[in-house]
């Protein structure tokens, strides 16, 4: 193989060591990458991430990427790309935690779970790291599945929860940071969606492993359920999967890129001290699996 395997440390996802992007990479690497990632969910691959077509050839080996209908937030030259930085043009939502101004905090949550089409999984590239803050954390759901009880397993399997599209994180009913003081919602436009219900777990159709689906920001309450009975099965599934056992956090340096496999996973951002600046880029994986329903 083209690569070494090295554990995270933390217990979820895997390091990939030795990748060499700068040269095409055959198919029996690309293949073997891909089966790496689906076992471990989550892939760090430290300082690879030199140049936009790097970080274009490394996600291509994953899948077809996806091009971002927002024409501005993609960069010039590679509409597969898109930036989230804190030099853009909008003026940034801002929240204060324990009373400093964050910008970008982004609470546990996978993306567009919100939808009945969930995105496949995505690339994060540190461009530009902030001197200090700006880290990022995923959660394995896989791994929080099989830590359950057998007994809170069968009791959950094919239940359903309400998800809505939540813009402003002051209004997450569960999983909430501490010390969570709004600022100011920024200038950007944001969409609307319909509420979805999906199953709390998922098969993946890839491997077959089960996780949770949780999503704390938009996670609204159990659908057919009491909502003192639901909010209470909702909060111990939480207080199980945030508990830390099943988190990597990453501590980024520049050109460092992370891969998640969105349908088994959540990921959160803590924020960058307002004045600080952070640059980050990121390609998202194609996905055409349809889950869930939208609700009337
Ligand atoms: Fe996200």
């Amino acid at each position: 193989m083209d690569f070494e395997v090295k554990p995270t440390g933390s217990g979820v996802g895997a390091e990939i060591i030795g990748l060499d992007v700068s040269r095409p990479i055959a198919e029996a690497t690309r293949r073997a990458l891909y089966d790496v990632w689906l076992d471990a969910g989550i892939l760090v691959f430290r300082g690879i991430g030199t140049t936009p077509e790097r970080h274009v050839a490394l996600s291509r080996c994953f899948g077809d990427l996806d091009i971002h209908p927002v024409e501005s937030v993609r960069i010039e030259g590679h509409p597969e790309i898109i930036e989230l930085t804190t030099r853009g043009r909008n003026t940034p939502i801002v929240h204060y935690i324990d009373e400093a101004p964050i910008v970008g905090r982004i609470p546990w949550h996978s993306d567009m779970i919100y939808t009945t089409q969930p995105c496949r999984g995505a690339l994060l590239r540190m461009v530009e790291k902030p001197p200090r803050g700006g880290e990022t954390g995923w959660i394995d759901t896989a791994a929080a599945w099989d830590a359950l009880p057998p007994a809170m397993k069968q009791r959950i399997e094919g239940l359903e929860a309400r998800f809505d599209y939540v813009v402003n994180i002051l209004d997450m009913r569960f999983g909430k940071p501490t010390g969570l003081r709004f600022g100011s919602m920024g200038t950007q436009n944001w969409g609307s969606f319909p509420p979805v219900a999906h199953t709390l777990v998922w098969t993946h159709p890839e491997s077959g492993r089960k996780s949770l689906v949780l999503s704390p920001i938009h996670l609204i309450e159990m659908v057919g359920m009491p909502r003192e009975q639901g909010d209470a099965l909702l909060q111990e599934l939480i207080d199980h999967t945030l508990s830390g056992r099943f988190t990597y956090m990453h501590d980024w340096q520049e050109n460092d890129v992370v891969l998640w496999d969105n349908w088994r996973t959540m990921h959160t951002a803590l924020g960058t001290p307002l004045g600080l600046h952070r640059v980050v880029q990121r390609t998202s994986l194609q996905g055409e699996r349809s889950v869930g329903r939208v609700l009337a």
